[in-house]
């Protein structure tokens, strides 16, 4: 059974993630409209992904006998002054969302709760990948905006990018 305020804690970032995801959702309707088909493919992505980060905690806590409680999704913005803004709103949203998964495991270490520990280590290996997509992503931006042929070729790229769940164990 997990402890309540541990069980509260998640419940919390189940709420953070879900509003990861509203918030990707609404960038990739703004590169949409920006007519930039390949960013809004990247950002449709990263919204997939963001569900199922919230879905796993959603599992993990009825795995541990607790009860899921879901909260009201706070609005998002809607429009971004340039590419490289959205992406510096979306670098400093993952940093943000990494001191809230440190945080996590601050309070799993406190209770001695080894299972959240374990649990939540796959997320701790998650952000570094996610602050690093998004710092990528800012710099490259940052080089070629100005630039209508190279962010053609990007757009182009990102256009590629397909979701995976990698929440779930590959098929043996
Ligand atoms: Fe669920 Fe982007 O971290």
């Amino acid at each position: 059974m997990i402890n309540e305020r541990m069980q509260n804690e998640i419940n919390d970032q189940i709420n953070a993630e879900f509003w990861s995801a509203y918030l990707y959702l609404s960038m990739s309707a703004w590169f949409t409209q920006k007519n930039l088909p390949g960013f809004a493919n990247w950002m449709y992505v990263q919204y997939q992904e963001e569900m199922t980060h919230g879905m796993k905690m959603f599992r993990y806590i009825h795995e541990r006998g607790g009860e899921v409680k879901l909260k009201p999704i706070a609005k998002v913005d809607t429009a971004w002054k340039s590419g490289a803004d959205a992406f510096t709103a979306t670098l400093n949203h993952e940093r943000k969302v990494t001191s809230l998964i440190n945080g996590l495991m601050d309070t799993a270490h406190e209770l001695r709760d080894y299972a959240t520990i374990n649990f939540l280590n796959w997320y701790i290996d998650e952000q570094v990948e996610e602050e690093a997509n998004a710092e990528d992503l800012l710099n490259k931006l940052k080089m070629i905006e100005k630039d209508p042929a190279a962010l053609y070729a990007l757009d182009k790229e990102l256009s590629t990018r397909t979701f995976v769940d990698e929440t779930v164990a590959p098929a043996e």
